[in-house]
């Protein structure tokens, strides 16, 4: 694609024009926009590039270990794998409100990359996987006033007092773009089909507050629906698919015994950018085969719900 191979020389020259001799750290989520971010910002200025890589205890069954392992595989980049996860998870502790979640983990992202920024030889900029419509969506709906629907946490300025400025090379790419970088760049085709993860991770699938027990039912309930949707073959079909654990118990009947046990909520969209979504038409036969497998493998739930609703009028993610 000639199209990329010119957008790729132009962002290289841009990313060592903006940062100089400077150092960077980059924050990794695991997901195509900021590894593609990392791939391409490595190439332009090597081994100033450190990656931080942040488990906040809110990621999903193995991914901690596969991008490291991704990483330290395929790449020769200097990489941290920060586990924070009792600072983000202590922080969350008996909050609720969706807004409020978003806010201190973005202020929780901020303080562990300033720690690392300091620790790898005063890094001056932090660089992010921001892509074009995460630019539009945290600031206005589109063609109405502008009103915030969710505070992203990788959009939008860092605090004055912070040291670091912002290097976002993929501002202006849509997610299909992206892909198309990261195939120019040769990034594996297996990190190039993931569907997206959003940096708040399992915080916004958990609506409700948090606790470390719904987070390991969400784990597991997640990874099976995944499995399904692989073995039927339909992974590539969607756009994004996950669990969302509700915060309500419900009244089952397994073996002859009584369950009271919680109500789940299968996602799974199709989408062109993420700004409007379709649900998947899954077969009726592909739900049932699911809600058994999930119920009977996952200790903790003991309902589940397929989610009809479109974007506009509902988000993809629950929160
Ligand atoms: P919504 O839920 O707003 O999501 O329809 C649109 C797309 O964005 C992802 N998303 C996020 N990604 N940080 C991210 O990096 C965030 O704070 C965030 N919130 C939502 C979501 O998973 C979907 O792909």
């Amino acid at each position: 694609d000639w199209t990329m191979a010119g957008y790729r020389e132009q962002a290289i020259a841009a990313i060592r024009d903006q940062v100089g001799d400077a150092k960077v750290i980059c924050g990794l989520s695991g997901g195509v926009d900021s590894s593609v971010a990392a791939v391409l910002i490595h190439e332009a200025i090597g081994d100033q590039l450190t990656c931080v890589f942040v488990d906040h205890g809110l990621l999903r069954q193995g991914e901690a270990e596969e991008v490291v392992t991704m990483f330290r595989d395929n790449y020769n980049m200097p990489l941290i794998h920060a586990d924070e996860q009792e600072l983000f998870l202590g922080e969350l502790d008996g909050v609720s409100d969706p807004e409020t979640k978003r806010k201190i983990i973005g202020r929780l992202f901020i303080d562990v990359f300033q720690k690392h920024a300091t620790a790898v030889g005063d890094a001056k900029f932090l660089a992010q996987g921001t892509l074009y419509p995460d630019v539009i969506e945290s600031v206005s709906f589109s063609g109405g006033p502008s009103v915030t629907i969710k505070s992203h946490h990788n959009v939008g300025g860092l605090p004055e007092k912070m040291g670091l400025k912002l290097v976002e090379p993929l501002r202006e790419l849509f997610k299909d773009e992206v892909r198309a970088l990261g195939r120019e760049l040769g990034l594996p085709p297996s990190f190039i089909g993931r569907h997206p993860f959003p940096g708040p991770g399992l915080a916004i699938r958990c609506p409700g507050e948090i606790t470390r027990e719904k987070l390991a039912i969400l784990r597991k309930a997640d990874a099976v629906y995944i499995d399904q949707i692989r073995r039927h073959g339909l992974y590539d079909d969607i756009w994004q698919a996950f669990v969302a654990i509700l915060p309500v118990r419900t009244v089952g009947v397994m073996g002859d015994g009584r369950t009271y046990d919680f109500a789940c909520a299968l996602r799974a969209v199709t989408s062109v950018d993420g700004m409007t979504a379709d649900y998947f038409p899954f077969t009726h036969d592909f739900l049932g085969e699911t809600a058994t497998r999930i119920i009977n493998e996952v200790p903790g739930i003991n309902r589940v719900t397929y989610d009809i609703t479109s974007k506009p009028p509902g988000t993809i993610e629950w929160e």
